[in-house]
């Protein structure tokens, strides 16, 4: 029998919003980014909506010009740990780098937060963009890895993380009163590993959890990074703002994939969403300026000065165009630029929606209107090959994630798109992920090679 495809739900929990004006809206609570009740309840929402997974990002170094929901906020092994207490059946997806980690203390972590959530964890694994170097500052190396470098480093980390998991085989604690043997010596692995950057004996001091291992999750845009998404990410995250950009990543990314040897049906690549949902178009659009006129022109010129580094932004204003600014014509140093350049050349945006643009905080126009216009959108989406799911990341929270439960998620049903209820327990069952074979008993069971 062959199980119809469904759509995958995730969504990214940051304090009031992805738009950086969200925590001035009326009703707004600007010390939500570190407040548990509101976490637990927004949580509790994704689950009552039958969400796969919640996300939650992380950065190891701020600056004022960050995003105000990141100034002030939780570290997400932390905070995941304590939403396994408040949630049942969401899978808990926490951000941490292999830059700034060791593999044997995230491993332990996360393997800690595996167990306490029931198997309903997973890891985004980043290698941290620091193109300020307030990061390295913060950990006592002047620079940054390069990009080749930290992508290297990334391979080793998890290749160790994999391995410490598998310390113990799942019967390996025989908890023999009789016999006073606690645990089969046998079924107890050391990685002994050493390698460029890691040098770790093992074995780790926790068993697997009920799936086995924490799902990983991966968001490399560069070369090195989809390559290293490619060969172990089981869900990958991509921002990209209309259907064909969407799709012609969609289908690279899969056959990229199928390169590595692996099943590309096994890789869910989940789309970022910002939508803005009103009763009526003009109700959307409305809550979407409201977010806009919030903005102070401090956070605008800001932002563009942090990210343009070789522009002077203090001659101009919010008003002034793209092309005023030199922007369509720029040979940026910032290593995402390329990717917004060619819209910016083509429509000549104001730096206000330059602004908006870079940052994300909407996505297009496809996604601004009823519940039955972005249920279209992701419908299209889902169906021709441009998206195995989303991640709603809500300009607004909690009125965004309320209003996508409430009145998005009812039509994708309806429509056969997505679950009515949780048919497993695990992260890795709601993605119809397998379980990783324990590599210590699998090669015992495997014939001698001669
Ligand atoms: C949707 C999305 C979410 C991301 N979330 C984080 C994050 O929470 N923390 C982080 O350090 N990097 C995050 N990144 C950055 C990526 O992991 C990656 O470093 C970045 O896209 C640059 O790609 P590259 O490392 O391949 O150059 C995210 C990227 C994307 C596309």
């Amino acid at each position: 029998m062959t199980r119809t495809r469904e759509m995958k739900l995730s969504a990214y929990l940051v304090g009031t919003g992805m738009h950086a004006s969200s925590w001035r809206l009326a009703g707004a609570n600007p010390g939500a980014s570190i407040d548990i009740d509101y976490y637990r309840a927004l949580a509790r929402t994704a689950e009552r909506g039958k969400f796969d997974m919640v996300f939650l990002a992380d950065s190891l170094a701020i600056n004022e010009e960050s995003h105000p929901n990141i100034l002030n906020r939780f570290e997400p092994i932390t905070l995941i740990s304590a939403l396994a207490g408040s949630t049942d059946r969401i899978g808990l997806v926490a951000t941490a780098s292999t830059s700034y980690s060791e593999p044997f203390n995230l491993a332990r972590q996360l393997m800690s937060a595996d167990r306490i959530s029931k198997g309903r964890v997973g890891w985004n694994i980043v290698t941290t963009r620091d193109l300020s170097g307030n990061t390295a500052r913060n950990f006592g190396s002047r620079e940054h890895y390069g990009l080749e470098q930290r992508y290297r480093r990334a391979a080793e980390f998890v290749q160790v993380v994999r391995g410490l998991w598998d310390s113990w085989e799942d019967d390996a604690f025989v908890f023999d009163k009789a016999s006073g043997r606690f645990f089969d010596p046998e079924k107890l692995h050391r990685i002994r590993h050493q390698g460029e950057f890691f040098s770790v004996e093992g074995p780790l001091n926790i068993a697997r959890s009920p799936q086995g291992h924490p799902v990983l999750v991966q968001a490399g845009n560069s070369g090195p990074g989809q390559q290293f998404a490619a060969e172990v990410a089981e869900v990958i995250f991509a921002i990209k703002y209309n259907f064909e950009d969407a799709r012609e990543y969609y289908q690279a990314f899969k056959r990229l994939v199928a390169g590595t040897g692996r099943n590309p049906d096994d890789v869910h690549i989940i789309q970022g969403i910002s939508p803005v949902i009103g009763s009526t178009e003009e109700e959307a659009l409305r809550k979407r300026r409201q977010f806009e006129e919030l903005l102070t022109d401090e956070t605008i010129l800001g932002f563009l000065a942090d990210y343009f580094k070789e522009v002077d932004f203090s001659r101009f204003t919010p008003e002034t165009t793209a092309r005023e600014a030199g922007l369509d014509t720029l040979q940026a140093k910032n290593p995402d630029y390329p990717k917004h350049q060619a819209v910016i050349a083509r429509e000549n945006p104001t730096l206000r929606e330059v602004y908006s643009l870079i940052i994300g905080s909407f996505s297009g126009d496809h996604l601004v209107g009823t519940p039955e216009k972005i249920a279209d959108t992701l419908e299209r989406w889902f169906r021709d090959g441009a998206a195995d799911g989303f991640m709603l990341m809500a300009p607004g929270l909690p009125e965004g994630l309320n209003d996508f439960v409430d009145e998005v998620v009812p039509i994708l049903q309806k429509r056969g798109l997505f679950r009515h209820e949780y048919t497993g327990s695990t992260l890795r069952e709601h993605f119809g992920l397998p379980v990783p074979p324990n590599r210590f008993a699998a090669a015992k069971e495997r014939p001698v090679a001669r």
